[in-house]
């Protein structure tokens, strides 16, 4: 289904490219979701990512509903978000090609206590099982109950911003 409903002021139809340039200037963390599927370690970059609710603890995702990945993911008894540093753009990158083995070297990871792959040097990890999931447009709305949540290094996240990675400068303490 398409719709172009007119943008509110020039009452021309809002384009996919008036979307996507207006999006892109929201910066945004960017994580990685792991779980691991008949055995096998799956696991794709979002920057969707979100909280939802303190009580009980809620965490959120949208993922492509024609993402290869998901049908895996989605059928884990669990998947793991690790939030990535700033010098993890690589990561961020190799997690989003297709055609790649993602956990091949140089990627860094361990099996996490209930089996999600939990990748090294994250800035946090949380584990969480799946509580709700919705389709929403061309999307899934992923809900995770977050079972485990662990901060290894708090101080250097990982953005994107206008197609681009890089760092967070805080404004100067006044
Ligand atoms: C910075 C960045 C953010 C992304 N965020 C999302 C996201 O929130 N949801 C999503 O489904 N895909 C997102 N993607 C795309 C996936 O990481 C990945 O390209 C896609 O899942 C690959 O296709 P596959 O799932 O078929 O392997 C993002 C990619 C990049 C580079």
């Amino acid at each position: 289904m398409t719709h172009t409903l007119p943008d509110a002021r020039t009452g021309r139809p809002v384009t996919a490219d008036d979307f996507r340039e207006a999006l892109a200037v929201h910066a945004s963390g960017v994580v990685v979701i792991t779980a691991q599927h008949a055995g096998a370690p799956v696991g794709l970059t979002a920057t969707s990512f979100s909280s939802v609710s303190l009580d009980p603890p809620l965490v959120s995702f949208y993922v492509d509903r024609a993402s290869t990945t998901w049908p895996r993911l989605g059928a884990a008894d669990h998947f793991a978000v690790n939030i990535l540093a700033s010098d993890q753009a690589e990561l961020a990158t190799r997690f989003a090609r297709k055609g790649v083995d993602r956990f091949a070297e140089p990627t860094r990871w361990r099996a996490g206590p209930l089996g999600a792959p939990l990748l090294q040097d994250v800035s946090a990890h949380l584990i969480c099982l799946p509580y709700e999931t919705a389709d929403v447009g061309d999307h899934v709305l992923v809900v995770g109950l977050v079972a485990e949540a662990r901060v290894h290094g708090a101080g250097r996240p990982l953005l994107y911003h206008q197609g681009r990675f890089g760092r967070f400068l805080a404004h100067p303490a006044s």
